[in-house]
């Protein structure tokens, strides 16, 4: 017998205020053709002035425990994925705990990144089959509005604000690829590349900066690194191209997900695609792609599932599992 980490609930959050491209082109030199042409991205959402990460987390979670059927102390931990937690610390985690009500378990935060979901469901599933905890709430959350050089017309319309997060369970399975749940992680950093994709800012140098990146060398690592990491996780759990379901890729540029789904083989009929509605959402993104894929009815039960993402560091990874 092998323990599996299954999903069994998820959800999502996005805030009220949606910003179509044409918002931009009164205060820079861009138009909605370029941004939809380069990257896809048609609107994204940004929170409210004081709407905060952890709000939007909560808000996803409790979603995601709704769906599932449980209360928030049925709970033994809370994982989340963020690069803009609400404060230096507590952790954005630890305040998703209080809002749910959740007074026992633990909850940490992961910083990945754009790929942040990744890692995190990657110690979700290390905590579940080494039987720390049975029940686990992997979240992704951003608010990468407030990180936004809004005169840096290169950057500032391809990111956008949200929250999707999952329950991960212990169950059984038989330890082949026939089991639901996590199959397979691989997980990749490059530390020399952090000048590609940075925020110009953090604690140590006291100010909070402003997110900053040499676009078109971060695609060019993307397309490669991206088929090259899936391609290893598929190998890993067995899975073999046309065993895939669906890529629910990280939601960064239209062109990297046609790219990346080309290299692997997949037609875009087995790829769940956001970005024109989320834009770039970072951490969050995958959870709220997983999210709205099943909530379209594309993703069902039984469906084998590889995502991927890569972000800043650079950092990259991929999970494949059965729904
Ligand atoms: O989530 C983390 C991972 N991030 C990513 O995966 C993002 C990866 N990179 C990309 O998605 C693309 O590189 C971008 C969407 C950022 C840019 O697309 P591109 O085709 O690589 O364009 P470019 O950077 O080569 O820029 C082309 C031109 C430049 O003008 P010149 O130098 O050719 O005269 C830019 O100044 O487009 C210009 N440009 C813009 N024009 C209108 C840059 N931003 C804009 C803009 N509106 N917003």
């Amino acid at each position: 017998m092998t323990i599996r980490a299954v999903v069994v609930g998820l959800g999502h959050y996005l805030p009220d205020r949606v910003v179509p491209n044409s918002e931009f082109e009164a205060s820079l030199d861009t138009s909605d053709e370029w941004i939809r042409s380069r990257s896809g991205i048609e609107r994204r959402h940004f929170a409210a002035e004081g709407e905060t990460t952890s709000d939007l987390a909560t808000q996803a979670a409790k979603r995601a425990l709704a769906d599932a059927g449980l209360e928030a102390n049925d709970l033994d931990a809370i994982v989340l994925a963020t690069s803009t937690a609400d404060l230096t610390f507590p952790s954005a985690a630890t305040m998703v705990q209080s809002a749910l009500g959740m007074n026992r378990g633990f909850a940490f935060d992961v910083q990945a990144v754009c790929a942040g979901f990744i890692y995190a469901m990657a110690n979700a599933n290390a905590l579940i089959v080494s039987g720390q905890a049975r029940r686990i709430m992997v979240i992704g959350a951003e608010t990468f509005s407030r990180i936004m050089d809004w005169n840096d017309r290169s950057t500032c319309v391809l990111f956008g604000d949200g929250a999707g997060a999952v329950i991960l369970e212990a169950q059984d399975g038989a330890g082949d690829k026939t089991d639901r749940g996590i199959l397979s992680i691989d997980l990749n950093s490059d530390g020399q590349h952090r000048e590609i994709l940075y925020v110009d800012g953090g604690v140590s140098t006291q100010t909070t900066g402003f997110l900053r990146m040499q676009g078109k060398e971060v695609f060019r690592h993307a397309v490669e690194k991206l088929a090259k990491t899936a391609t290893i996780a598929m190998d890993k759990a067995g899975i073999a191209s046309d065993e895939v379901d669906w890529v629910v890729p990280h939601q960064a540029n239209i062109r990297i997900i046609q790219g990346t789904a080309k290299k692997l083989g997949l037609s875009m009929d087995h790829v769940v695609v956001t970005v024109q509605d989320h834009g770039n959402t970072s951490a969050a993104s995958i959870p709220l792609a997983l999210s709205v894929g099943v909530e379209r009815g594309q993703i069902k039960r039984g469906d084998v599932v590889v995502t991927e993402a890569i972000g800043g560091g650079l950092a990259w990874g991929a999970v494949v599992l059965r729904w």
